[in-house]
């Protein structure tokens, strides 16, 4: 694999091939996960539930994720870094530059990934133009849990859907050069990925995005609790976690992953 940079991702989705993302939060898991075909790889403030054992996202500092993508940053070639903006580290366009420089410059990140859709315009706006990539994340936002309600899924009446639509052309037009879908209808995430010229990689957003991203410790089975519909256990099925991880990136390109058991209408 060459290295992977957002113009080879424009490219994939201009050809119609889909992207298979992971999490990551080690140098062991990343090098795996790059073996086995892995493009892009997310540091996400889920660690603070799957590695931290705590409740929720909002507990994750910047710190935290500086760390764990340096860990990564050691395990990776060639692979596209995402770095997540932890909860309240970017509540002005100031402040997130200053979150974005630490996740870049200390820790080695290619690109930061913030939550919400209008409010964060500005913010967006301001990170592009200091050269900072940015991954918008619309649907279900998990720092915002509270406010939410619950990890619920996201746009299904038509009020909200249109909402969503137009933050994810707003998101676009401000700079974001790729967004993740979370718990949102099938036919929703394939009018927004349809849409928009930049990536679409969704999570329980149905088969129609240009990628899929999932928690490496979801799709391997070892979160404690039920999982929610969107995850499938690709290690029930491999010989190894290696080969879990292979089978993951082959049913997203083959389109296999999500099946309509992980989706929501
Ligand atoms: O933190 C994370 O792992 C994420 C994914 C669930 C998209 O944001």
């Amino acid at each position: 694999m060459s290295q992977v940079t957002t113009a080879t991702l424009i490219e994939m989705k201009q050809r119609g091939e889909k992207i298979a993302v992971l999490t990551s939060y080690d140098a062991s898991f990343t090098r795996v996960l790059e073996d086995a075909g892995v493009p892009v790889i997310l540091i996400g403030d889920s660690l603070g539930m799957v590695i931290q054992g705590q409740e929720s996202t909002l507990p994750v500092d910047v710190s935290d994720m500086v760390y764990h993508t340096r860990c990564v940053v050691r395990g990776r070639r060639n692979t596209l870094l995402i770095g997540d903006m932890p909860f309240m580290s970017y509540s002005s366009a100031e402040q997130a530059l200053t979150t974005a420089g630490r996740l870049m410059k200390d820790g080695g990140a290619h690109m930061v990934k913030l939550e919400g859709g209008a409010t964060q315009l500005e913010t967006v706006r301001q990170l592009t133009s200091s050269g900072i990539p940015v991954c918008a994340h619309l649907g279900l936002l998990p720092q915002s849990v509270h406010k939410l309600g619950g990890y619920r899924v996201q746009g299904r009446d038509e009020e909200a859907a249109r909402i969503m639509r137009e933050d994810a052309l707003a998101l676009e037009s401000a700079g974001a050069q790729m967004l993740v879908l979370e718990c949102v209808p099938s036919q929703l995430a394939a009018d927004i990925s349809r849409s928009l010229m930049i990536p679409v990689i969704g999570i329980g957003a149905g088969p129609e995005c240009d990628g899929q991203v999932l928690v490496l410790y979801d799709m391997l089975g070892i979160t404690p609790g039920k999982p929610p519909r969107f995850v499938k256990n690709f290690l029930e099925d491999a010989d190894s976690i290696a080969d879990a991880v292979r089978a993951y990136v082959k049913a997203v390109q083959d389109g296999s992953f999500p099946g309509p058991e992980h989706c929501f209408q």
